[in-house]
Protein backbone atom coordinates (compact mmCIF):
# COMPACT_ATOMS: atom_id res chain seq x y z
CA UNK A 1 0.00 0.00 0.00
CA UNK A 2 1.35 3.23 -0.70
CA UNK A 3 0.01 5.12 2.32
CA UNK A 4 1.81 8.24 4.20
CA UNK A 5 4.78 8.48 1.66
CA UNK A 6 6.27 10.90 0.43
CA UNK A 7 5.71 11.92 -3.49
CA UNK A 8 7.37 12.58 -6.65
CA UNK A 9 5.20 15.16 -9.17
CA UNK A 10 8.38 15.82 -12.02
CA UNK A 11 11.17 17.59 -9.47
CA UNK A 12 8.74 18.70 -6.45
CA UNK A 13 8.84 16.43 -4.34
CA UNK A 14 5.28 16.31 -1.59
CA UNK A 15 5.96 15.56 1.99
CA UNK A 16 3.60 13.42 1.93
CA UNK A 17 1.04 11.77 -0.41
CA UNK A 18 -2.52 13.20 0.73
CA UNK A 19 -3.30 16.58 -0.85
CA UNK A 20 -6.05 18.22 -0.17
CA UNK A 21 -8.80 19.80 -3.64
CA UNK A 22 -9.35 23.02 -4.87
CA UNK A 23 -13.02 23.72 -4.08
CA UNK A 24 -14.40 26.87 -5.44
CA UNK A 25 -16.39 29.26 -2.42
CA UNK A 26 -14.12 27.27 0.15
CA UNK A 27 -10.08 26.79 -0.05
CA UNK A 28 -10.27 30.63 0.48
CA UNK A 29 -6.72 32.16 2.00
CA UNK A 30 -8.49 31.57 5.49
CA UNK A 31 -9.22 28.10 4.84
CA UNK A 32 -5.57 27.05 3.79
CA UNK A 33 -4.54 29.00 6.87
CA UNK A 34 -6.56 26.35 8.98
CA UNK A 35 -5.55 23.65 7.02
CA UNK A 36 -1.66 24.17 6.57
CA UNK A 37 -0.88 23.27 10.09
CA UNK A 38 -2.39 19.64 9.76
CA UNK A 39 0.49 19.19 6.96
CA UNK A 40 -1.42 17.90 3.78
CA UNK A 41 1.06 17.08 1.15
CA UNK A 42 -0.16 19.89 -1.13
CA UNK A 43 -2.77 22.36 -1.01
CA UNK A 44 -4.17 24.35 -3.50
CA UNK A 45 -5.96 27.54 -3.98
CA UNK A 46 -9.67 28.12 -5.90
CA UNK A 47 -10.05 27.46 -9.34
CA UNK A 48 -9.42 30.31 -11.71
CA UNK A 49 -9.86 31.33 -14.66
CA UNK A 50 -7.85 31.08 -17.45
CA UNK A 51 -8.86 33.97 -19.06
CA UNK A 52 -9.22 35.86 -15.79
CA UNK A 53 -6.08 35.77 -14.96
CA UNK A 54 -4.28 36.58 -18.26
CA UNK A 55 -6.95 40.25 -18.43
CA UNK A 56 -5.40 40.69 -14.47
CA UNK A 57 -8.79 40.57 -12.65
CA UNK A 58 -8.41 41.98 -9.11
CA UNK A 59 -10.59 39.13 -7.48
CA UNK A 60 -8.76 36.49 -9.31
CA UNK A 61 -5.79 37.64 -8.06
CA UNK A 62 -7.13 37.58 -4.64
CA UNK A 63 -7.71 33.44 -5.18
CA UNK A 64 -4.20 33.07 -5.81
CA UNK A 65 -3.09 34.82 -2.69
CA UNK A 66 -0.94 32.52 -0.01
CA UNK A 67 1.74 32.40 2.46
CA UNK A 68 5.21 31.48 1.86
CA UNK A 69 4.47 28.66 5.01
CA UNK A 70 1.67 27.04 2.48
CA UNK A 71 4.64 25.56 0.24
CA UNK A 72 3.87 23.26 -1.10
CA UNK A 73 1.22 25.06 -2.68
CA UNK A 74 -0.56 24.42 -6.40
CA UNK A 75 -2.81 26.82 -8.39
CA UNK A 76 -5.52 25.45 -10.67
CA UNK A 77 -6.82 26.78 -13.78
CA UNK A 78 -9.59 26.03 -16.04
CA UNK A 79 -10.65 27.35 -19.80
CA UNK A 80 -10.52 26.06 -23.06
CA UNK A 81 -8.10 28.08 -25.04
CA UNK A 82 -4.82 26.15 -26.15
CA UNK A 83 -3.42 29.89 -27.05
CA UNK A 84 -4.02 31.27 -23.76
CA UNK A 85 -3.02 28.74 -21.83
CA UNK A 86 0.80 29.18 -21.94
CA UNK A 87 0.68 32.25 -21.11
CA UNK A 88 -1.61 31.77 -17.80
CA UNK A 89 1.10 29.11 -16.94
CA UNK A 90 3.85 31.67 -16.91
CA UNK A 91 2.09 33.97 -14.65
CA UNK A 92 1.49 31.13 -11.86
CA UNK A 93 4.62 29.56 -12.32
CA UNK A 94 6.18 33.65 -11.97
CA UNK A 95 3.91 34.10 -8.80
CA UNK A 96 5.78 31.33 -7.16
CA UNK A 97 3.47 27.81 -7.57
CA UNK A 98 4.67 24.65 -7.00
CA UNK A 99 2.58 22.97 -9.61
CA UNK A 100 -0.37 23.83 -12.02
CA UNK A 101 -3.32 21.36 -12.07
CA UNK A 102 -5.80 21.62 -15.22
CA UNK A 103 -9.14 21.20 -14.40
CA UNK A 104 -11.05 19.48 -16.34
CA UNK A 105 -13.60 17.91 -14.07
CA UNK A 106 -15.83 21.39 -13.19
CA UNK A 107 -19.67 20.22 -14.05
CA UNK A 108 -21.48 23.73 -13.73
CA UNK A 109 -23.20 24.81 -16.43
CA UNK A 110 -21.28 28.59 -16.62
CA UNK A 111 -18.14 27.11 -16.55
CA UNK A 112 -19.13 24.06 -19.30
CA UNK A 113 -20.86 26.52 -21.30
CA UNK A 114 -17.63 27.26 -23.59
CA UNK A 115 -16.15 24.42 -23.11
CA UNK A 116 -13.96 24.04 -20.07
CA UNK A 117 -14.47 22.27 -17.00
CA UNK A 118 -15.91 18.61 -17.29
CA UNK A 119 -16.54 19.65 -20.96
CA UNK A 120 -13.19 18.68 -21.94
CA UNK A 121 -14.07 14.84 -21.40
CA UNK A 122 -15.71 15.39 -24.50
CA UNK A 123 -12.71 17.04 -26.18
CA UNK A 124 -9.97 14.71 -24.94
CA UNK A 125 -7.64 15.40 -27.70
CA UNK A 126 -7.68 19.63 -26.70
CA UNK A 127 -7.00 18.45 -23.21
CA UNK A 128 -3.84 16.96 -24.58
CA UNK A 129 -2.79 20.09 -26.31
CA UNK A 130 -3.56 22.56 -23.41
CA UNK A 131 -1.60 20.20 -21.18
CA UNK A 132 1.38 20.39 -23.84
CA UNK A 133 0.85 24.16 -24.07
CA UNK A 134 1.09 24.40 -20.27
CA UNK A 135 4.33 22.49 -20.17
CA UNK A 136 6.15 23.96 -22.91
CA UNK A 137 5.83 27.19 -20.63
CA UNK A 138 7.04 25.83 -17.51
CA UNK A 139 9.24 24.20 -15.62
CA UNK A 140 7.12 23.65 -12.56
CA UNK A 141 5.05 20.54 -12.89
CA UNK A 142 2.00 20.12 -13.95
CA UNK A 143 -1.08 17.87 -13.39
CA UNK A 144 -4.57 17.76 -15.13
CA UNK A 145 -7.70 16.79 -12.48
CA UNK A 146 -10.58 15.09 -14.22
CA UNK A 147 -13.88 12.50 -14.02
CA UNK A 148 -13.76 9.43 -15.51
CA UNK A 149 -15.86 10.37 -18.39
CA UNK A 150 -19.07 12.58 -19.44
CA UNK A 151 -21.65 10.33 -18.32
CA UNK A 152 -21.73 6.16 -18.27
CA UNK A 153 -22.04 5.94 -21.80
CA UNK A 154 -18.93 7.34 -22.58
CA UNK A 155 -16.38 6.62 -19.93
CA UNK A 156 -12.98 7.43 -21.29
CA UNK A 157 -10.76 7.88 -18.56
CA UNK A 158 -8.60 5.82 -19.56
CA UNK A 159 -7.84 7.16 -22.86
CA UNK A 160 -7.20 10.49 -20.97
CA UNK A 161 -4.58 9.02 -18.84
CA UNK A 162 -2.76 8.11 -21.65
CA UNK A 163 -3.33 11.55 -23.52
CA UNK A 164 -1.85 13.35 -20.34
CA UNK A 165 0.72 10.75 -19.91
CA UNK A 166 1.70 11.24 -23.34
CA UNK A 167 1.72 15.59 -23.09
CA UNK A 168 3.88 14.86 -20.10
CA UNK A 169 1.85 15.68 -16.87
CA UNK A 170 3.11 14.77 -13.81
CA UNK A 171 0.22 13.50 -12.39
CA UNK A 172 -3.43 13.25 -13.34
CA UNK A 173 -6.46 13.60 -10.15
CA UNK A 174 -9.62 10.51 -11.01
CA UNK A 175 -12.44 11.86 -9.43
CA UNK A 176 -14.49 8.21 -10.06
CA UNK A 177 -17.72 10.05 -10.68
CA UNK A 178 -19.17 11.07 -13.95
CA UNK A 179 -20.18 14.43 -14.70
CA UNK A 180 -23.50 13.64 -14.66
CA UNK A 181 -22.89 12.04 -11.35
CA UNK A 182 -22.45 15.28 -9.95
CA UNK A 183 -20.97 15.09 -6.55
CA UNK A 184 -23.75 11.95 -5.49
CA UNK A 185 -23.68 8.35 -5.55
CA UNK A 186 -20.62 6.07 -5.47
CA UNK A 187 -17.18 7.24 -6.48
CA UNK A 188 -16.27 4.24 -9.25
CA UNK A 189 -12.65 4.12 -7.53
CA UNK A 190 -12.64 0.62 -9.90
CA UNK A 191 -11.44 3.45 -12.47
CA UNK A 192 -8.92 4.61 -10.89
CA UNK A 193 -7.66 1.29 -10.43
CA UNK A 194 -7.68 0.43 -13.88
CA UNK A 195 -5.91 3.80 -14.56
CA UNK A 196 -3.22 3.28 -12.06
CA UNK A 197 -2.33 -0.24 -13.96
CA UNK A 198 -1.77 1.25 -17.19
CA UNK A 199 -0.09 4.11 -16.45
CA UNK A 200 3.67 4.07 -16.44
CA UNK A 201 5.08 7.59 -15.23
CA UNK A 202 2.08 9.50 -14.58
CA UNK A 203 1.28 9.77 -11.10
CA UNK A 204 -2.80 8.71 -10.28
CA UNK A 205 -3.86 10.56 -7.49
CA UNK A 206 -7.29 8.82 -6.58
CA UNK A 207 -10.52 11.51 -5.52
CA UNK A 208 -13.96 11.40 -4.53
CA UNK A 209 -15.47 9.53 -1.40
CA UNK A 210 -13.11 10.15 0.97
CA UNK A 211 -14.11 11.42 4.58
CA UNK A 212 -12.59 9.28 7.09
CA UNK A 213 -8.93 7.68 8.03
CA UNK A 214 -10.43 4.25 6.31
CA UNK A 215 -11.69 5.46 3.73
CA UNK A 216 -8.58 6.90 2.58
CA UNK A 217 -6.65 3.44 3.33
CA UNK A 218 -9.19 1.32 1.74
CA UNK A 219 -8.80 3.85 -1.42
CA UNK A 220 -5.19 3.08 -1.61
CA UNK A 221 -6.17 -0.67 -1.01
CA UNK A 222 -8.34 -1.12 -3.80
CA UNK A 223 -6.37 0.80 -6.11
CA UNK A 224 -3.00 1.06 -5.74
CA UNK A 225 -2.51 4.95 -6.32
CA UNK A 226 0.02 6.98 -5.60
CA UNK A 227 -1.71 9.62 -3.83
CA UNK A 228 -5.48 10.70 -2.48
CA UNK A 229 -6.96 14.01 -2.89
CA UNK A 230 -9.28 15.04 0.08
CA UNK A 231 -12.22 17.27 -1.00
CA UNK A 232 -15.29 17.55 1.17
CA UNK A 233 -13.76 15.51 3.74
CA UNK A 234 -11.48 18.11 4.22
CA UNK A 235 -13.77 20.57 4.74
CA UNK A 236 -15.32 18.55 7.37
CA UNK A 237 -11.92 17.85 8.89
CA UNK A 238 -9.41 20.25 8.05
CA UNK A 239 -7.34 17.98 10.18
CA UNK A 240 -7.74 14.81 8.11
CA UNK A 241 -3.97 14.52 6.97
CA UNK A 242 -3.38 14.39 10.66
CA UNK A 243 -6.07 12.40 12.03
CA UNK A 244 -4.32 10.19 8.81
CA UNK A 245 -0.87 10.32 10.14
CA UNK A 246 -1.90 9.29 13.26
CA UNK A 247 -4.30 6.41 12.39
CA UNK A 248 -1.05 4.80 10.04
CA UNK A 249 0.98 4.74 13.16
CA UNK A 250 -1.39 3.23 15.74
CA UNK A 251 -4.26 1.94 13.39
CA UNK A 252 -6.79 3.62 16.05
CA UNK A 253 -9.76 6.04 14.75
CA UNK A 254 -10.27 9.26 16.67
CA UNK A 255 -8.43 11.97 16.89
CA UNK A 256 -9.01 14.97 19.31
CA UNK A 257 -9.17 18.72 17.98
CA UNK A 258 -9.97 21.81 19.78
CA UNK A 259 -12.98 22.51 17.77
CA UNK A 260 -13.71 25.92 19.15
CA UNK A 261 -10.07 27.32 18.88
CA UNK A 262 -9.98 26.47 15.44
CA UNK A 263 -13.59 27.97 14.79
CA UNK A 264 -12.11 31.54 16.80
CA UNK A 265 -8.91 31.00 14.46
CA UNK A 266 -10.95 30.60 11.32
CA UNK A 267 -13.29 33.53 12.29
CA UNK A 268 -9.81 35.88 12.56
CA UNK A 269 -8.21 34.63 9.48
CA UNK A 270 -11.73 35.31 7.40
CA UNK A 271 -11.52 38.64 9.31
CA UNK A 272 -8.50 39.28 7.89
CA UNK A 273 -9.64 38.95 3.86
CA UNK A 274 -13.07 39.68 4.08
CA UNK A 275 -15.77 42.54 4.80
CA UNK A 276 -17.97 42.06 7.94
CA UNK A 277 -21.52 41.03 6.20
CA UNK A 278 -18.82 38.65 3.82
CA UNK A 279 -18.03 37.27 7.31
CA UNK A 280 -21.22 36.61 8.36
CA UNK A 281 -21.65 34.07 5.53
CA UNK A 282 -18.47 32.80 5.76
CA UNK A 283 -18.79 31.72 9.40
CA UNK A 284 -22.14 30.26 8.57
CA UNK A 285 -20.96 28.01 5.95
CA UNK A 286 -18.25 26.81 8.43
CA UNK A 287 -20.30 26.17 11.02
CA UNK A 288 -22.49 23.84 8.61
CA UNK A 289 -19.01 22.08 7.45
CA UNK A 290 -16.13 21.01 10.28
CA UNK A 291 -18.90 21.45 13.41
CA UNK A 292 -21.82 19.75 12.12
CA UNK A 293 -21.32 16.84 13.99
CA UNK A 294 -21.37 18.49 17.62
CA UNK A 295 -24.08 18.15 19.62
CA UNK A 296 -26.52 21.12 19.82
CA UNK A 297 -24.86 22.51 17.04
CA UNK A 298 -28.18 23.77 15.45
CA UNK A 299 -28.29 26.36 18.56
CA UNK A 300 -24.74 27.76 17.41
CA UNK A 301 -26.17 27.84 13.94
CA UNK A 302 -29.07 29.58 14.80
CA UNK A 303 -27.11 32.06 16.89
CA UNK A 304 -24.48 32.73 14.07
CA UNK A 305 -27.77 33.27 11.31
CA UNK A 306 -28.88 35.53 13.54
CA UNK A 307 -25.83 37.81 14.31
CA UNK A 308 -25.31 41.10 12.77
CA UNK A 309 -21.91 41.57 13.43
CA UNK A 310 -18.55 39.52 14.30
CA UNK A 311 -18.83 40.59 17.69
CA UNK A 312 -22.27 38.78 17.56
CA UNK A 313 -20.52 35.87 16.28
CA UNK A 314 -18.01 36.06 19.16
CA UNK A 315 -20.02 35.93 21.56
CA UNK A 316 -22.41 32.89 20.18
CA UNK A 317 -19.00 31.17 20.21
CA UNK A 318 -18.35 32.05 23.80
CA UNK A 319 -21.73 31.03 24.92
CA UNK A 320 -22.33 27.52 23.35
CA UNK A 321 -21.37 24.77 25.42
CA UNK A 322 -18.91 23.49 23.55
CA UNK A 323 -18.13 20.29 26.01
C1 LIG B 1 -18.34 23.07 -3.31
C2 LIG B 1 -17.37 22.35 -4.20
C3 LIG B 1 -16.45 23.07 -4.94
C4 LIG B 1 -15.55 22.41 -5.79
N1 LIG B 1 -14.63 23.13 -6.47
C5 LIG B 1 -13.70 22.49 -7.24
C6 LIG B 1 -12.70 23.21 -7.93
O1 LIG B 1 -12.64 24.45 -7.90
N2 LIG B 1 -11.79 22.50 -8.66
C7 LIG B 1 -11.84 21.13 -8.73
O2 LIG B 1 -11.00 20.52 -9.41
N3 LIG B 1 -12.79 20.44 -8.09
C8 LIG B 1 -13.70 21.08 -7.35
N4 LIG B 1 -14.64 20.36 -6.68
C9 LIG B 1 -14.62 18.88 -6.77
C10 LIG B 1 -13.76 18.27 -5.68
O3 LIG B 1 -12.43 18.70 -5.76
C11 LIG B 1 -13.81 16.74 -5.72
O4 LIG B 1 -13.33 16.31 -6.97
C12 LIG B 1 -15.21 16.19 -5.51
O5 LIG B 1 -15.88 16.88 -4.46
C13 LIG B 1 -15.19 14.70 -5.22
O6 LIG B 1 -14.56 14.41 -4.02
P1 LIG B 1 -15.39 14.13 -2.65
O7 LIG B 1 -16.50 13.17 -2.99
O8 LIG B 1 -14.35 13.50 -1.75
O9 LIG B 1 -15.88 15.44 -2.17
C14 LIG B 1 -15.57 21.00 -5.89
C15 LIG B 1 -16.51 20.28 -5.13
C16 LIG B 1 -17.41 20.92 -4.31
C17 LIG B 1 -18.40 20.11 -3.51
Amino acid sequence: MNSNTALKLGDLILPNNILYAPLAGFTDLAFRRIAKQFKPGLMFCEMVKIEALIRGIDNTLDMLEYDEDMHPIGAQICGSNPKLSKECAKIIEDKGFDIIDFNCGCPVNKVIKDGSGSAMLKTPELIGEILSEIISGVKIPVSVKVRIGWDFNSINILDIVQIAEKAGAAAITIHGRTRSQGYSGPSNWEYIKESKKIAKKIKVIGNGGLFEPLDIEKMFKETNCDGVMVARGALQKPWIAKEWESYCLNKQEGFFIDKKALFLEHLHYTQMICHERQVLLEMKKIAASYLKNLKDIKHLRIAIMNSSSTEDVFSAVNNFNWA
